[in-house]
């Protein structure tokens, strides 16, 4: 592993000159902060050694190194979901590639479904913690301390200054955001009304089938995280109609202008 993470770092710096600290992971149908960056450098998977190549529509897979706001980043288009088949260590690679490269700060975004039934279809909220409902964990395995430790503490998984300085912005900008705690889960099928109605009951206010993973990666490696879900639906048994991928994409793309001026002067307020 740790040798494959050098490779996959050593091909990206002699291809690119740009040393971020911050990387930016896009979810379903917000790809389009990549019109924010500057000087763009634009790396698909398939070309990176090592690197695992997406699958689902909606998800290009490329790595945009250049500036957003004059600061550096690396803006991952495209993840690798558990849904499709790949192991954790697979799913989370790209954490390890960061941590090598240089990254210090990590901003996560994800499409996922609404649970408290106070936010629309739309709502961009700030993830404060979540639940691993995987079923697993990426860090199951020998651990290699070189890496990080063998317990990795997850108590500020979402950063609390990260989130302090992303609603400084958003109460600068005039963006509504919510608050919440994300529910991961494997997919691929969407919840039942029974499923949801627990999740309702232990607290989440929204759920997904990406992010925990590579947050739980990201912590144990020392990278600072932040995370914003944009609400796309209801999920089961709130929303009045069946789910459906389209659907998702679309609401995403709607709500991402504001998605992306919060996270474009987020990057200047956190570097
Ligand atoms: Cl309702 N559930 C899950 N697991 N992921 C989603 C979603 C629902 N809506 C968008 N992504």
């Amino acid at each position: 592993m740790y040798n494959k993470v050098q490779e996959t770092v050593e091909f990206l710096k002699n291809k690119v000159e740009n040393r971020p600290k911050i990387a930016i992971i896009l979810g379903s149908g917000l790809g389009d902060l990549v019109d924010f960056v500057e000087n763009k450098k634009i790396i698909p998977y398939e070309e990176i050694p090592n690197f695992p190549v997406s699958t689902v529509k909606g998800h290009a897979g490329q790595l945009v190194f250049g500036q957003i706001n004059g600061v550096e980043v690396l803006v991952m288009k495209g993840r690798f979901h558990y849904y499709e088949g790949y192991d954790m260590k697979v799913v989370t690679y790209p954490q390890y590639v960061f941590k090598a490269f240089g990254i210090e700060k990590m901003v996560v975004s994800n499409a996922a479904g609404g649970i408290n039934k106070e936010f629309n279809p739309g709502t961009l909220m700030l993830i404060t913690d979540h639940i691993n409902s995987f079923g697993t964990n990426p860090l199951i395995g020998k651990n290699d301390e070189k890496f990080g430790p063998r317990f990795p503490d997850l108590s500020e998984a979402y950063n609390k200054g990260l989130i302090e300085s992303a609603k400084k912005v958003a109460n600068k900008l005039g963006i509504e955001y919510k608050e919440g705690v994300y529910a991961g889960v494997t997919g691929p099928s969407y919840e039942t009304g029974a499923e949801i109605k627990m999740f309702s009951l232990v607290g989440a206010s929204a759920v997904g089938m990406s992010t925990v993973p590579e947050v739980i990666v990201a912590n144990y490696l020392g990278i600072k995280v932040l995370g914003i879900s944009c609400i796309t639906n209801m999920a089961t048994g709130i929303a009045t109609k069946p789910h459906s991928h389209e659907e998702v994409v679309h609401i995403a793309k709607v709500a991402g202008a504001q998605f992306c001026n919060w996270v474009a002067e987020t990057i200047s307020e956190i570097a």
